[in-house]
């Protein structure tokens, strides 16, 4: 495993945390597939009854390496599905997510498919794609409206508004929300009492809840397809510039 991403047990429980603080846990390749192979391991592992996943540092992670991205718009871009996403949205364990600081574009997306979230007060949720040139995924784009409320959905959406951790709480996005150093043995605590039920009617109880989405692996399809044009697009490179360069992007000539 690299030093990126780590995996640890504490008994039933497995631990997944991003580790690449100094990068506010920015998401590398490396990093996507530690995370499937760790899922892949928890889904055939009898005795791991549930998943945590957090950050390291003070973010939970700021959400795909920009820099990455913009190698992938100059490079030749693989055709077939996300296994990250893949293994996200079909994952059997109980997955609950510990959110410590900034959770940025896929950093949230991907806790909508968490069955518990525990936030810090310093948690704060962004989903800036429309301001990177680019389009909703994770199934994000029919999640959210379903979770929070279209209007809701459109602040976080399309406008790219923060969601802080009271709000959140508030708006039924994350059961609990408690001080920053409370956060890992509050989520642990979650973690280890889903552990401790019977682990078929756990498992069978999220499929159960989860069913009133079998639009969802389609959905991840569709954005996924746009997403990518999206990577490549002139809008998303004065974006992804912009960063690199720490200035403000400057969209004015694109019709
Ligand atoms: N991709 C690549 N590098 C990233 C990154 C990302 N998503 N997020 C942070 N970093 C890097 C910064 O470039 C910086 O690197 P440097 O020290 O080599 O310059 C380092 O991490 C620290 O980030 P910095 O911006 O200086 O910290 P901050 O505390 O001022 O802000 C964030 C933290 C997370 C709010 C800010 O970095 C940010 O907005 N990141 C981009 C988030 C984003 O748009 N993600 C994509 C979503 S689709």
């Amino acid at each position: 495993m690299s030093d990126t991403l780590q995996v640890e047990r504490d008994g039933s429980v497995m631990e997944i945390t991003f580790n690449r603080p100094e990068k506010k846990n920015a998401l590398t390749r490396e990093m996507y597939n530690g995370v499937v192979a760790a899922f892949e391991q928890a889904d055939s592992d009898p005795t791991i009854r549930a998943i945590l996943l957090t950050g390291a540092g003070d973010t939970f992670t700021s959400g795909n390496d920009i820099r990455d991205f913009q190698a992938r718009a100059s490079g030749n871009e693989p055709r077939d599905g996300s296994p990250f996403l893949t293994a996200l949205s079909t994952l059997k364990k109980p997955l609950v997510g510990a959110v410590n600081g900034a959770a940025i574009g896929v950093g949230t997306t991907m806790l909508a498919h968490c069955d518990l979230i525990i936030a810090a007060r310093s948690a704060r949720f962004v989903m800036p794609f429309t301001s990177l040139g680019l389009v909703p995924e994770a199934g994000s784009s029919l999640l959210f409206p379903r979770l929070v409320g279209l209007q809701r959905a459109n602040a976080l959406l399309l406008l790219g508004e923060a969601l802080d951790a009271a709000t959140a709480l508030d708006w039924g996005f994350v059961n609990k929300v408690v001080d920053d150093a409370a956060l890992m043995d509050t989520a642990r605590a979650f973690a280890h009492r889903l552990a401790a039920l019977p682990p078929q009617a756990v498992r069978l109880t999220k499929q159960l809840v989860r069913q009133g989405s079998q639009d969802l692996t389609p959905r991840i399809e569709e954005e996924l397809a746009i997403f990518r044009q999206r990577v490549r697009s002139p809008e998303a490179g004065e974006a992804f510039a912009a960063f690199v360069e720490k200035r403000k992007p400057d969209f004015s000539r694109f019709e």
